[in-house]
């Protein structure tokens, strides 16, 4: 079987470190069999909150995501692995807590469209912005 190794950048938002739960969904992506290339306790700031959610700035649920998202710490990784995009995706199930499966991090774990635990790029070219925003020396 042929293999596409890839980078997604993910954040472990601020509800999580806030509820202790930074350990379980780190657990899991480690379960998987993903590697953790990259590991940082970050605060975003309303610039970064700004370039990380370009497509979403001019949204009315954007100025509460943002005063959300910059809340607290958060932590920023770079997961590695065969197809990692979309498993990371899949793992981490709908954006409404209320409505993603049972069994991925949101379904299992949150209830809010808003608060919901986990970012992750969504496509390749999306992963190559955000890890360029996120770590640029990596
Ligand atoms: P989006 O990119 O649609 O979701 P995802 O995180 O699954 O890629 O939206 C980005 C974030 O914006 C989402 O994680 C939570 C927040 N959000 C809201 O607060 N309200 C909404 O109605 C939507 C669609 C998103
Ligand atoms: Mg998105």
């Amino acid at each position: 079987m042929s293999s596409n190794t890839e980078r997604s950048l993910v954040l472990i938002k601020p509800d999580a470190v806030r509820r202790g739960l930074l350990g379980e969904i780190l657990s899991r992506f480690e379960r998987k069999g993903l590697v953790i290339e990259a590991l940082e306790l970050r605060t975003m700031d309303g610039e970064l909150a700004d370039q990380h959610y370009a497509e979403h700035v001019d949204k009315a649920f954007y100025p509460p995501l943002k005063d959300f998202m910059t809340s607290g710490p958060l932590a920023a990784l770079v997961l590695s692995g065969d197809e990692v995009i979309d498993v990371v995706r899949a793992m981490i199930g709908a954006t409404d807590g209320r409505k993603a499966a049972a069994g991925t991090i949101r379904g299992d774990l949150a209830l809010s469209n808003r608060e919901n635990l986990v970012h992750a790029s969504d496509s390749a070219d999306s992963a190559k912005r955000e890890l360029a925003l996120w770590f640029p020396n990596l």
